[in-house]
């Protein structure tokens, strides 16, 4: 059986994670410092959990996934056993535990009530986005400021979507 094909794909598959680490890297590089490890981190729209997988490499334990698709959820438990994931819309998320960091990757299309909505339910320390503000017409940093969060991470042009706000004490 031939195998040279699967080899590439190896490659491939192997080269995407790289890319994927670097991408965390960059939307995580002006606020992991400031993390400490015991902190409780959600991202919403978590997908195949990837990002969340990333934190745990970083020594992160208490990370949570909210994710609507049951076929991502399922990959997700697969790659990562440990990190625990709720399937269901952001809309029905009960947020009765602590959380000190959320953050949304490409997911925030949720529409804005949503948003809100789950802000106003948290106390959590820090909010991340990265979004194509071009394409989501959202005004986050206003509404987040209604809630007492500051803008804390301005970054070149070439990362604008990448959003990081803290909570003022
Ligand atoms: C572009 S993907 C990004 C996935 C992940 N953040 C990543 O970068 O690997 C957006 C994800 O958000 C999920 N999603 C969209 N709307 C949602 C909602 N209202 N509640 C929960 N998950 C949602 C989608 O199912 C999808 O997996």
């Amino acid at each position: 059986m031939k195998i040279e094909k699967w080899e590439k794909q190896v490659d491939e598959v192997v080269d995407k994670y790289r890319e994927r680490d670097a991408e965390c890297d960059i939307f995580f590089k002006n606020v992991i410092d400031d993390f400490d490890k015991d902190f409780s981190i959600l991202e919403i729209g978590s997908g195949t959990n990837y990002i969340l997988g990333y934190l745990q490499k970083k020594g992160f334990t208490k990370l949570i996934g909210i994710e609507a698709s049951i076929n991502r959820v399922l990959h997700g438990v697969m790659d990562y056993p440990d990190i625990p994931t709720y399937c269901c819309y952001l809309k029905d998320y009960d947020f009765k535990y602590h959380l000190d960091v959320i953050y949304t990757y490409s997911a925030l299309f949720l529409n804005k009530k949503d948003i809100c909505k789950f802000i106003d339910k948290t106390t959590c320390k820090y909010f991340g986005c990265f979004e194509n503000f071009k394409i989501v017409k959202f005004n986050v940093d206003k509404e987040l400021k209604k809630f007492g969060y500051t803008k804390i991470d301005d970054r070149p042009v070439r990362h604008r979507g990448i959003k990081w706000f803290k909570r003022n004490d």
